[in-house]
């Protein structure tokens, strides 16, 4: 595609998960409920989850290790780092430290946080410091560890979530292989899904009250939450890919937010995307948040299903609400 500026290329992927697993089997000794419902209602069939000591910082540095080798770069290439996470080791942010581990002293590093979304939402960030020339080399990592935030008594929700970490390195090119994109928000429903802070007044002075509390583990509305991303995603990428200018007939793999196999299926007849196209792995996984699509994408990369040049449109959803999705060329 002919664009003015500086062309964009993805050129290294790289994804970490915990080592510890849990079947649906052994969880419905935690809650009642049983493989045959989450595996029915959801694909999930096991999930990842982070053992003490594995911290966010360590799984989301393996995984921007796997992107760096992949891309053929150092460390002290990279002039950015951005983490999409939201459930970052410390409030202030978690990417300064990932740069620190990865010795990548030049680079400035943020994070980013938009649930789901946020991949999909550091991919067009990232893109926009390449596009402007600022920046040549930039190590976008999603990861989440939402199982310390998941309310384990809570078999709506804690069935659904997985640990993990993906990474790409995005990086200044000749040929521009980001195709287009859109970007979506919706606070007016934000109450579907949230892992809010929650307080209690607190006196400091007879005149001062401040509030103290901490985050409430996650509350979802499942089938709003369902309803908005079967009618939203395929919406907004019908818009990208028409930014890209392309047909959905293009289109080689269809990688979505890994969340529940019902909505990748959904996702895929509305836009009549055959199912051999549709890139999933929540079955060993589950839904990692802002990793799902780098870990889904890394997967395939290396076992030879993504090849240099084939298109591929992607698409996050979830809290705030969010949603977005882009269309890419993998390589340069
Ligand atoms: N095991 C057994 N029974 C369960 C479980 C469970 N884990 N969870 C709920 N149930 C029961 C409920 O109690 C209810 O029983 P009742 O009828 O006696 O009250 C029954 O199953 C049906 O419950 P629903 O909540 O209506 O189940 P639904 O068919 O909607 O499926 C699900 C729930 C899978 C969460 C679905 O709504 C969904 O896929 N939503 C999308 C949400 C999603 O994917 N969120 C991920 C996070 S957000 C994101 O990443 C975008």
């Amino acid at each position: 595609m002919e664009q003015s500026g500086v062309g964009i290329a993805i050129t290294g992927s790289g994804s970490a998960t915990p080592r510890v697993s849990l079947s649906n089997e052994a969880l419905s000794q935690v809650v009642e409920t049983s493989d045959e419902w989450i595996a029915s209602r959801t694909g999930i069939r096991q999930r990842r989850l982070a053992e003490p000591g594995c911290s966010l910082a360590k799984l989301a540095t393996e995984a921007g290790r796997g992107a760096i080798e992949m891309a053929g770069i150092s460390a002290m290439d990279l002039d950015l780092i951005i983490l999409a996470t939201s459930t970052a080791d410390d409030l202030f942010g978690s990417a300064s430290q990932i740069q620190a581990e990865l010795g990548a002293f030049k680079a400035v590093a943020f994070d980013l946080t938009a649930a789901c979304s946020g991949f999909v939402f550091g991919l067009v960030t990232a893109s926009q410091f390449i596009r402007t020339g600022v920046y040549q080399n930039v190590l976008l990592i999603g990861a989440d560890v939402l199982s310390r935030w998941v309310d384990w008594s809570d078999r709506r929700t804690c069935v659904l979530f997985g640990d993990g970490a993906g990474a790409v390195v995005m990086q200044a090119n000749l040929h521009d292989r980001l195709l287009g994109f859109e970007l979506r928000s919706d606070g007016t429903q934000n109450n579907c899904l949230n892992l809010s802070y929650q307080s209690q007044p607190k006196n400091l002075t007879d005149d001062v009250t401040i509030n103290q509390g901490t985050f409430h583990p996650i509350t979802m509305n499942g089938q709003e939450v369902y309803r908005f991303a079967v009618k939203k995603v395929p919406e907004v990428i019908e818009k990208a890919l028409f930014r890209a200018n392309l047909e959905v007939g293009e289109v080689d793999w269809l990688l979505l937010h890994q969340a529940n196999q019902r909505i990748l299926d959904a996702v895929a007849d509305r836009l009549k995307i055959p199912p051999y196209k549709v890139i999933s792995n929540l079955a060993e996984y589950g839904n990692t948040s802002a990793a799902s699509i780098p870990l889904a994408l890394d997967e395939a990369v290396r076992q030879g299903k993504i090849k240099p040049g084939q298109t591929i449109v992607t698409s996050g959803f979830g809290a705030g609400l969010t949603w977005g999705a882009a269309v890419f060329q993998w390589g340069r």
